[in-house]
């Protein structure tokens, strides 16, 4: 903490340590960001720059009349002003709190009104689009600051104000000093079922940030830092944001949509030294093949990671011969703020597992006895992960939900909803949501198990497995796929893959049936939307809110 501090008094504020210190430790002419345009602009902003960009967006909010606490929601893509905009938040002392502009008006306007926002920062064209019709039915929402995606904004809609007018017009503002406890940003979990939950972190997840930049990614101000995640998404905030620049690396920022030849480009102009992604995106590169991968083997990279979504060790292999560096898988999720389970860093690696808790961090797995949680310590025993909660980065509340706050913690462990085994050196391994548990005759089956298997089919490129009802066993296991190139959907290859499957997995396990989709159903952060093949599977409309999550519920993972 003592590193981070910027006061006397122990105030601790994302902003300035992610910007003004470094200018303070005589480093405002390096490289904090470097901007990609879609039309192949690019703009290199230093850490002078952006402290001075944020602090004029912080004096411009506090103009605004801004209160420390109250929350900003941001709805751009990734330009510039998108990073000038969160650490200027944090310099005013509001809450940062970026929503997917993927978001069509309904979801925009349920989060902007569960985070009872009082200033919107978007660009004119998303403005008109989707917010503009539900502005009078947003009360708390006093401003909307409007970035034009064009440049100048040619007629300004009533009750908006122009914010690369007001930024020229303000002098820079020095951060408030606010404490660690403080609430910094606020995220809406984007699972499978229920309600939206706005998930609350403070400034002291920045310690966790440095920590993980640091130990898993080894960042240092010689590093050039490649996050993909989407703004809206908490990756995005802690790792395509703080941790980087808390680390004093550059990082690289893409507005462009993903697409493989443009991230081999990206990863070989820019020197990109450590690149995070997902699951999807390697297996889509996988789809793209090893020649593309070859032409680009001459890289800077020195580490890659994926997060989000299981790994498979398929793609772990493919990720680090393509790439030519080690490839870890790191788990975490939108409550605990930052990498808490990791593959590595260095030789201590696992293919296929998410790894092991990094130093601090206490994880265990649970069962159910009787309604109490009990800790396992068997050697793959399927239990609930639960994380002792003094890890800097766990949420500090969720959003005007007091119960649902208190609900996912038990006895000092916070309860993660995600089912796992250990192995016998301590490695974890995911098995599923508690939720997506498929519970057929006596069987308990992990989706991820049966997808993770036929993963190894060459004709498959991606594949969600639910569970479909029924009247004997109560469930069976069916497979969605999506084929790789060259494979022909059709009974031969349905008859191929089961009999595979029966083979690798045992009947019991194997799907019974195999249907095949152009492409599965995800959320924005890309996980497959099981809820919604769960509705296919039975027949039925997917309907209702597809992007939010199930509360945890310490010991939900009961024998029965
Ligand atoms: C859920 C969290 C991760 C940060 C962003 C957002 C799943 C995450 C892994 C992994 C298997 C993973 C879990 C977790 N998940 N990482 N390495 N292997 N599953 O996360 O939207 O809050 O989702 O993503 O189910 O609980 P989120």
């Amino acid at each position: 903490m003592a590193e981070l501090a910027g006061a006397p008094d122990g105030a601790l504020n994302i902003g300035s340590v992610c910007a003004d210190r470094h200018v303070r430790l005589g480093r405002g002419a390096a490289t904090a960001i470097s901007w990609l345009g879609r039309r192949q602009e690019r703009r290199d902003i230093t850490y002078g720059e952006l402290a001075e960009q944020s602090g004029r967006i912080a004096r411009v909010l506090a103009g605004q009349g801004l209160e420390p606490g109250e929350t900003v929601a941001v709805l751009l893509g990734r330009i510039p002003e998108l990073y000038g905009a969160a650490l200027g938040i944090w310099k005013a002392g509001g809450v940062y709190c970026p929503l997917f502009a993927a978001f069509g008006p309904g979801p925009i306007k349920a989060r902007l009104e569960l985070g009872k926002a009082a200033i919107l920062i978007t660009s004119d064209e998303l403005y008109a689009r989707k917010v503009a019709s539900s502005r009078a039915a947003l009360p708390h929402l006093r401003q909307v600051l409007l970035v034009g995606e064009d440049g100048a904004i040619a007629v300004l809609p009533q009750g908006c104000a122009d914010l690369r007018a007001l930024v020229a017009a303000a002098q820079p503002m020095e951060a408030v000093p606010t404490t660690p406890d403080a609430p910094a940003f606020l995220h809406f979990t984007s699972g499978t079922t229920g309600t939206p939950k706005g998930v609350l972190h403070p400034h002291r997840a920045v310690l966790a940030h440095l920590v993980t930049g640091r130990k898993v990614f080894g960042l240092t101000e010689a590093d050039v830092f490649w996050c993909t995640a989407d703004p809206g998404w908490v990756t995005s905030t802690s790792y395509g944001i703080i941790a980087p620049l808390v680390c004093g690396a550059a990082l690289v920022a893409d507005e462009a949509e993903l697409e493989p030849r443009r991230w081999y480009g990206i990863l070989h102009d820019e020197k990109v030294t450590a690149w995070y992604t997902t699951p999807t995106a390697i297996r889509t590169m996988m789809r793209y093949g090893a020649a593309l991968a070859r032409s680009y083997r001459e890289n800077s990279l020195r580490v890659a990671a994926s997060v989000g979504e299981p790994l498979n060790a398929e793609a772990v292999m493919w990720g680090q011969k393509a790439l030519g560096v080690p490839f870890l898988d790191t788990w975490w999720q939108t409550e605990t703020g930052a990498i808490t389970i990791a593959n590595g860093p260095g030789t201590d690696r696992r293919p296929g597992s998410m790894g092991r808790p990094l130093p601090g961090v206490e994880a265990v797995i649970m069962r159910c006895e009787a309604g109490t949680p009990k800790q396992v310590d068997g050697i793959d025993v399927v239990g609930e992960l639960a994380i002792r909660t003094c890890w800097p980065s766990m949420f500090s509340g969720a959003l005007g939900e007091e119960t649902r706050y208190g609900d996912c913690f038990r006895d000092g462990w916070y309860f993660t909803g995600d089912l796992v085994k250990r192995d016998k050196d301590g490695f974890i391994w995911f098995v599923g949501r508690a939720d997506d548990m498929i519970k057929c005759g006596g069987l308990q089956i992990g989706p991820f198990e049966v997808e993770g298997s036929l993963m190894d089919h060459p004709a498959v490129a991606e594949i969600g497995v639910v569970g479909k009802p029924d009247m004997l066993v109560r469930e069976v296991p069916v497979a969605f796929v999506s084929l790789n190139p060259g494979f022909e959907a059709g009974d031969a290859l349905r008859a191929e893959l089961i009999s595979y499957a029966r083979q690798e997995l045992g009947a019991g396990m194997a799907p019974r049936e195999i249907h095949f989709v152009e492409e599965l159903p995800k959320t924005n952060s890309g996980k497959i939307m099981r809820r919604v093949l769960k509705a296919k599977a039975m027949g039925e409309p997917d309907g209702g809110d597809i992007l939010s999550t199930l509360p945890p519920c310490p010991g939900r993972y009961d024998d029965e």
